[in-house]
């Protein structure tokens, strides 16, 4: 059992692989926090409260036997507005009467063996589940607060129903979905910034007294701050420092907080962003908060990541496609952009045959009259025009190569510049009598409406049921300016962006879910939606439009941070680059392209037999590698942001075989090369290093580390493997 509650002390310990989470029950009712941290006996922990009282120029309350309790004071495992709580809210409800005070306390709990899924949003399965009721009796208001622990990852999952169990109507200003205290202020908060073409770039922010926040306002999680926030403990390195890191499962307007209160504690809190947001709560009805994903890690950022990754290998991306072998996909888009037709696609496709690569996907401009990126979204048909004979030509031609073929949408879009445009105006979001904001020339779908969501499955799901079609790319290229929907009336406006979420989730419900055999990717303008809830529908998500080498090796780093390599996918495009002009030799773009679900995305067509014959031995190599990818233990080595290297190892979980992959920017002449020292080998196996030609001890090469042979020119890579002898 991962979840034990003792009686005799009101107090709840919750376990994961290798952590304690307790709290226990006040004599006020409240839930107060011990711990969280490595794992511990199951001893009475109140000894380590930091306050037991009220204390100095401190409001407090107290229980039935006179002992007082200083809430703002004590570690909450829900702060909320008043009762001498002056902390950041967990939530913030208004009653009928203006009244916007609330004091939650313990009703009950029940342990269940498998965590209920949450109705309409993607969350992380299985798990031994505490659900912690709490209540407001005089405002109506409950929080029903979600544990869920898992045996075999250091994670806990968190999210909080909130329900009106008064006689009036509620209003939800502020929704969190957990609040976490953690002791002391010496940490740093680290949270991925970016932009398009610059995803997921580490930044670190020392913590000070107040609140270091983060957020999105797009309806959208987005490439500028993705819903992340570690703690790290000063001094965290790769492989040391405790570390506390928070993956909301949210693809729409989030906020992440710490705040450092002036006790010492430091809390973590977050969730659906409340800047802009207000949900009507009506007489026996409920709003579920998004899940956060909280990573324990005592083995520094390495340790967080492979938490991350375990966990969403595991219980959150699609269990038909997550540890299966990827599609190798040729897309045509950097090799034609908008410019192509059957005959060119035939022949990239026809080039690349019998390579390994076995799925074609054609990218945008297909259907409508799309020949640039100003019409066309929301014309989900053909372009006979433009591909004569339809999609089946190429599909049957696509298919005699022995390849699978895939296709791009763009579901949430309308441009204005189309049949459904013209005969649907209202299907864009827009408020009356506002301009539209453009945005790649093209409006946004108002999917928080049944009737829109309606046309986009079936449009969509028409192509799918009349192509073979075997692999789909979503994509999503700008975000909500006009927070507002037909739908809804004046006072429920508030609710858009989180209604955008769940008419997103409802969406690829009716089209991801319901067509099984179909292997979706992910994209939106590049990686400007990578976030945990996206990947249980889309098990890759194209990671940046920047596909140079050299720019991925960091966009990839900083990615992992949070996400599996088998999420990112990776493409080798052709060289000079197109997004930076940048030469790099063919083997550097395919070993960097290699660290994730790979494929190819260049004019193939142009290839002679020597191409073809590198890049069949590419994808050979690939082939032997993938199950690193897939199911392997990633080790930063080398972080591209701090020098001129860059090195990922790849372990396998039994630690028999692994992979090293070492990059160097620019050649210096006279150059030192330091040797590289290697991670996760099991340090009494023995190893067989082929570029090495020796047979010796994982506890030799982990401590003596390997001078990598790097050629004399800039972007340059190099691997190693590693088998159990
Ligand atoms: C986005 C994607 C690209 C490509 C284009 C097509 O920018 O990131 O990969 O699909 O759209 O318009």
């Amino acid at each position: 059992m991962a979840i034990i509650f003792d009686k005799q002390t009101s107090t709840f310990y919750l376990e994961g692989k290798s952590y304690t989470y307790a709290f226990f029950i006040n004599g006020r009712g409240y839930a107060e926090h011990l711990y969280f941290g490595n794992k511990i006996g199951r001893d009475p922990l109140f000894f380590s409260r930091l306050c037991d009282g009220a204390k100095s120029f401190a409001a407090y309350t107290s229980d039935k036997n006179g002992k007082s309790y200083s809430y703002n004071s004590l570690k909450a495992e829900i702060t909320f507005f008043g009762n001498s709580d002056y902390r950041e809210p967990t939530v913030c409800v208004e009653a009928e009467n203006g009244d916007r005070l609330t004091e939650l306390l313990y009703s009950s709990h029940t342990i269940l063996k498998e965590k209920p899924q949450i109705s309409a949003m993607p969350s992380l399965d299985g798990g031994e589940t505490l659900v912690l009721t709490l209540e407001d009796k005089i405002g109506g208001l409950a929080a029903d607060l979600y544990y869920t622990v898992y045996e075999d990852t250091d994670v806990i999952a968190r999210r909080i129903v909130y329900r009106n169990i008064g006689q009036k109507k509620l209003k939800l200003d502020r929704a969190y979905s957990f609040c976490l205290p953690i002791v002391g202020h010496d940490y740093d908060v680290l949270t991925l910034r970016g932009s398009w073409a610059r995803e997921r770039t580490p930044q670190y922010t020392p913590v000070h007294i107040g609140v270091c926040s983060i957020d999105s306002k797009r309806s959208s999680s987005s490439a500028v701050l993705n819903p992340f926030m570690a703690l790290c403990e000063k001094g965290t390195t790769e492989n040391h420092g405790e570390v506390f890191g928070v993956s909301l499962v949210y693809s729409s307007s989030f906020v992440l907080k710490a705040e450092a209160v002036e006790n010492g504690v430091l809390n973590i809190l977050g969730g659906i962003n409340d800047f802009g947001f207000s949900w009507t709560l009506d007489v026996g009805c409920e709003l579920e908060s998004p899940e956060a994903v909280i990573a324990y890690s005592a083995e520094g950022l390495g340790g967080m990541s492979r938490a991350f990754h375990d966990a969403f290998r595991d219980h959150l991306i699609n269990k038909r496609f997550v540890k299966k072998s990827r599609p190798v996909v040729i897309n045509n888009w950097e090799g034609t952009y908008f410019n192509f037709d059957n005959e060119k696609l035939k022949a990239i496709a026809s080039a690349v045959a019998n390579t390994g690569i076995d799925t074609f996907v054609l990218d945008d401009g297909w259907f409508g009259k799309r020949n640039d990126d100003r019409s066309g979204l929301g014309d989900w048909f053909v372009n006979t025009e433009k591909l004569e004979g339809g999609l089946k030509a190429i599909i049957d031609h696509v298919h005699s190569l022995g390849m699978r073929f895939g296709l791009w949408f763009e579901p949430e879009m309308i441009s204005e510049d189309s049949e459904i445009f013209r005969a649907h105006p209202d299907y864009a979001i827009g408020v009356p009598g506002r301009e539209r904001c453009y945005s790649r020339y093209q409006y946004m779908m108002d999917i928080t409406r049944p009737d829109v969501r309606d046309y986009i499955v079936e449009s969509v799901t028409r192509v799918l049921r009349e192509n073979e079609i075997d692999y789909v790319k979503w994509d999503y290229n700008r975000n909500v300016t006009e927070f507002y929907s037909l739908s809804l009336p004046a006072d429920r406006q508030g609710e858009f962006s989180h209604r955008y979420a769940l008419g997103l989730y409802e969406l690829c419900e009716r089209i991801v879910e319901a067509n099984p055999k179909v292997f979706f990717e992910g994209c939106s303008g590049g990686g400007s939606r990578f976030d945990p809830a996206m990947l249980k529908y889309f098990s890759q998500i194209w990671t940046s439009d920047d596909s140079d080498a050299e720019e991925r090796t960091r966009i990839q780093y900083g990615t992992s941070i949070v996400y599996p390599l088998s999420s990112m996918s990776c493409h080798v495009s052709v060289t000079p680059n197109h997004q930076t002009g940048r030469e790099a030799p063919m083997k550097t773009r395919a070993d960097i392209a290699h660290l994730g679900a790979t494929g190819y995305e260049l004019d193939t067509s142009a290839f002679n037999d020597e191409d073809r014959v590198l890049v069949k031995a590419q994808i050979d190599e690939y082939k032997e590698m993938e199950s690193l990818v897939l199911e392997g233990d990633l080790y930063r080595l080398l972080n591209p942001f701090d020098g001129e290297f860059f090195a990922f190892m790849l372990v396998s979980k039994d630690k028999s075989r692994a992979e090293m992959t070492i990059y160097r920017r620019m050649g210096r002449p006279n150059e030192s090369i330091l040797p590289v020292k290697p991670l996760g080998l099991d340090s009494k196996k023995q190893y067989y290093v082929p570029e090495l030609g020796v047979i010796v001890s994982g506890s030799t090469l982990m401590n003596v580390g390997i001078i990598p042979k790097l050629p004399k020119e800039d972007f340059v890579s190099y691997k190693l493997h590693f088998e159990e002898k």
